[in-house]
Parts: C-alpha cells; sequence; structure tokens
C-alpha cells in the first residue's frame, strides 16, 4: 500500500484551484435518483468517495459515466432500489439514497451505515424523518428497509442539527404530497447547494441556508445540468497550509464567504488574510499565535476543519484549547501529531494544545479523512521526512492533493 512522502520545511507559494466540494456533490448525485433521463453534473472532484457511489448507483441499475470532472447519470433504468453493506460500510453517505429511493420507486433496502472512526454517527433523525412523511421503515438483517405507497408532506423538527438527515428528508419531501417543513435544519451550504439543484430539477423549495426549510411537494422533477459548488474545507486546508508553512498562497475558485470562521481564527492566529467574493490570498507569519476553537454547526467553526487547525496550533507561540462538539470521537489525529513532536492533552472532547518550536518529522498513520489532512500539514511544517500510511482516507476526500501542493512548492510524493 502508497505512503505519502514530505519534505518540510518549504515555505509554500503560488496559486491553487479549489475543486468541486465533495460534500455538496454526493448528495446531488443521489438528487439524480429522484427522476429518470440524463443528468450532468459538472466540476464533481475526482474522489474515491465519488467512485464508490457511482458504483453504488450502477448497483441500481443506473447509467453512471464520468470524463474528468463530469458526471453523466441516467436513472431511468433504476430496478433495484438497494445500497448492499459492501459500499455502504465504506462510505457513510451512501445513505444520501434512501429519501430519494422511497420517493421515486416506494421502496429501499440501504445497508445500516455502522460506527465510523470519528463516532457511532447515528441515522435515526433521517429515520424519523421518513416516518413522519409516512414510509414504514424496519430494520432488518443490517438493512433499513423502507416503503411507502406515496410519501406526504409533514412537519420534522430535528432535535439535533444533522447534514445529512437535512438533505435526505428535503430530497424525500421534493416528490411527496402536499407541504413539508423542516425546523432545525442544518444550514450549510452545501444544503444551499443541493437545494438549488432540486429546484433547478423543478423542486418548491424556500429557505434553504436558514434553519427552517419548507418544500411543496410536486408531482415529477426533471433531469438537472449542474455545477457543484467548491469545496469549503479543501479551501480551508490550504488557508492552513500557507499559514502553517509561513507561505504565500492565492487560493482561486472558493467561495470565500463559506469560510469567514475559519479566516477569522487564521487572521487571529497571525497570518494576513485578504478575501474577494472568489478569492483568499494568505500571508503566513513567522509566529503562529494561539486561538481556541470550539466547533459548531455552520456558521460555526467546521468540524471538518479541526484536525487541520490542530496542526497549526501545534506549532503557536503558546497554549490553545480546541473543543469539539459535534463528534464524540475526533481526536484521532492527536496520538500522530504527539509522534511528531507535539503537545497534545486531551480530555473528552476538549484538547488543549501548548505550542512547540519545531515538529520533527516521523512515520505517522492517517485515522480519517480530515486527520490525514492534518497529518499533511504537519508534515510540512516538520523538519525532515514525514512518512503517513493509510493514505486511502485523504483519497476520500482530497482531489489532486500533491499535484496541488507540488506546485506550490512543497516536496512531497506518494510512493
Ligand atoms: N446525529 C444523530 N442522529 C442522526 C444524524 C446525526 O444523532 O440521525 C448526530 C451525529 O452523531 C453527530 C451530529 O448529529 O453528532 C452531526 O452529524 P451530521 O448528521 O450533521 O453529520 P453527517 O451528515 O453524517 C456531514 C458531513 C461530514 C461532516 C458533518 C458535520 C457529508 C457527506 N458528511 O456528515 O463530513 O463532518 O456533516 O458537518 O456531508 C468529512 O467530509 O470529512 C465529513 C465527515
Amino acid at each position: 500500500m502508497k505512503s505519502i512522502y514530505i519534505n518540510g520545511g518549504k515555505k509554500l507559494s503560488g496559486e491553487v484551484s479549489i475543486s468541486g466540494a465533495k460534500n455538496a456533490a454526493l448528495p446531488i448525485l443521489a438528487a439524480g435518483l429522484l427522476c429518470g433521463g440524463k443528468h450532468r453534473i459538472t466540476n464533481v472532484p475526482q474522489l474515491a468517495d465519488v467512485t464508490t457511489f457511482g458504483r453504488i448507483l450502477q448497483n441500481m441499475g443506473i447509467a453512471f459515466e464520468r470524463q474528468g470532472h463530469e458526471i453523466t447519470i441516467d436513472s431511468t433504468g433504476l430496478t433495484n432500489p438497494e445500497a448492499p453493506y459492501d459500499l455502504v460500510r465504506t462510505m457513510r453517505a451512501s445513505v444520501l439514497v434512501l429519501g430519494p429511493l422511497v420517493a421515486r420507486m416506494g421502496k429501499a433496502r440501504v445497508s445500516l451505515p455502522g460506527g465510523c472512526a470519528i463516532g457511532a454517527r447515528p441515522i435515526n433523525l433521517h429515520l424519523m424523518g421518513l416516518e413522519k412523511l409516512g414510509a414504514t421503515v424496519e430494520i432488518e438483517h443490517g438493512y433499513v428497509v423502507a416503503s411507502a405507497k406515496k410519501l406526504r408532506g409533514a412537519h420534522i423538527c430535528f432535535d439535533t442539527v444533522t447534514v445529512t438527515g437535512t438533505e435526505n428528508l428535503m430530497m424525500a419531501a421534493a416528490l411527496a404530497e402536499g407541504e413539508t417543513t423542516l425546523e432545525n435544519a442544518a444550514r450549510e451550504p452545501e444544503i444551499v447547494d443541493l437545494a438549488h439543484a432540486l429546484i433547478q430539477m423543478g423542486a418548491k423549495i424556500e429557505g434553504a441556508g436558514t434553519d427552517v426549510i419548507r418544500i411543496q411537494g410536486v408531482e415529477n422533477l426533471r433531469p438537472m445540468d449542474y455545477t457543484v459548488m467548491p469545496d469549503r474545507i479543501e479551501t480551508g486546508t490550504f488557508v492552513i497550509a500557507a499559514a502553517i508553512t509561513n507561505g504565500d498562497i492565492l487560493i482561486k475558485n472558493c467561495f470565500a464567504g463559506h469560510l469567514d470562521a475559519v479566516i477569522s481564527k487564521v487572521t487571529e492566529a497571525g497570518a494576513i488574510v485578504t478575501a474577494t467574493d472568489h478569492t483568499i490570498h494568505v500571508q503566513g507569519q513567522r509566529v503562529i499565535r494561539p486561538v481556541n476553537v470550539k466547533t459548531l454547526e455552520y456558521p460555526g467553526f467546521p468540524t471538518d476543519m479541526q484536525a487541520q487547525i490542530m496542526s497549526l496550533m501545534a506549532l503557536a507561540d503558546g497554549a490553545s484549547m480546541i473543543n469539539e462538539t459535534i463528534f464524540e470521537n475526533r481526536f484521532t489525529h492527536v496520538a500522530e501529531l504527539r509522534r511528531m513532536g507535539a503537545d497534545i492533552q486531551t480530555d473528552g472532547r476538549t484538547a488543549i494544545i501548548k505550542g512547540v518550536p519545531k515538529l520533527s518529522a516521523a512515520p505517522v498513520m492517517a485515522t480519517d479523512l480530515r486527520a490525514s489532512a492534518s497529518l499533511i500539514l504537519a508534515g510540512l511544517a516538520a523538519e525532515g521526512q514525514t512518512v503517513i500510511s493509510r493514505i486511502y482516507h485523504l483519497d476520500r476526500g482530497y482531489d489532486n492533493i500533491e499535484q496541488k501542493l507540488s506546485a506550490l512548492g512543497a516536496d512531497i510524493r506518494r510512493a
């Protein structure tokens, strides 16, 4: 199995262009299940998770073709509304097929995802919402088996904010009879992107991006021709790459407005950040100041950037505290960062990071997607050669990261 080798200590500089958002592309691909005909989706990142999603669709009888960053799907031939365990267990986002399948086919059999490295990650709220829409939901042999003659609009209030739960129910409600209200809905930009794709397909949705979304069900939808939004987590990862290497990077093809919380923290840490609507210019500084971070739902600081900012704080001039409020086990990178000389103590969901003047390169292991990004960032700043194994996690969510970092002057390769 391949590893990533980084010879650290290089200041990164130059321009980088951001790819399409993984967490928008996956629900938008799922939306393609809602009606037959040829959907065209562009700016789709080239990632293992997209390949997995394609396999899930093909297994249902759907034509899925990828050419570079463009995907066409034709779900006219959808005959098998099922997502098998072998595919779902590698990618939890597979659960996004559940809502669209029940809405269009009146039935779905989708493997329960099970836990993952960052937490238990239940889907009870997805199931509660489907039941409110009139579906019968059973768990049989590890599968969610859901059926409904016709979904009916309902008032659904989430007791916890859930991103894919909101997406699943927004898609299901698009074809339900009557009006659905989703209260305490997630406000992430990816929800808004999915809503725009659904509206282009003929759905009637208001309020996406706020915590109350209203969906007026329609009889039929039509195929979409949609361009996925830029990836805000990839963008944030490059913001930190500039800050941690005392570099100078112009990030292009992004939406700066999606990163207010990240930009605010990195600025507080001392970097000079200048943003326009679609570019972010980050100039790192020699001294990194400590900042406290608490992860929250959007527009708060994203949990998907927690590991990356921890690498930055590992090199800060003082102590900082990071509080992870979204997932119960999202500190698996801590033990690996410690192997590189970081001084980090954790207590439950809180980490205290005492900045050290230098990190030292070491062999480390990626434990999940964003943890791998934090190790790459630490490796870029560390002295010597860092070798990161289990990089399949990285390939799930970062499009061409070695090429992008090499073009900025990093000494990074896969072998
Ligand atoms: N939760 C429940 N019940 C549910 C659903 C969620 O209790 O039915 C809890 C979870 O256990 C968690 C919290 O609600 O404590 C938030 O989870 P959420 O459902 O919002 O997470 P998700 O939809 O499974 C998406 C992203 C994640 C990202 C989170 C939080 C996709 C495909 N995945 O996951 O992305 O961390 O929202 O922002 O959109 C990543 O890209 O690395 C990644 C993990």
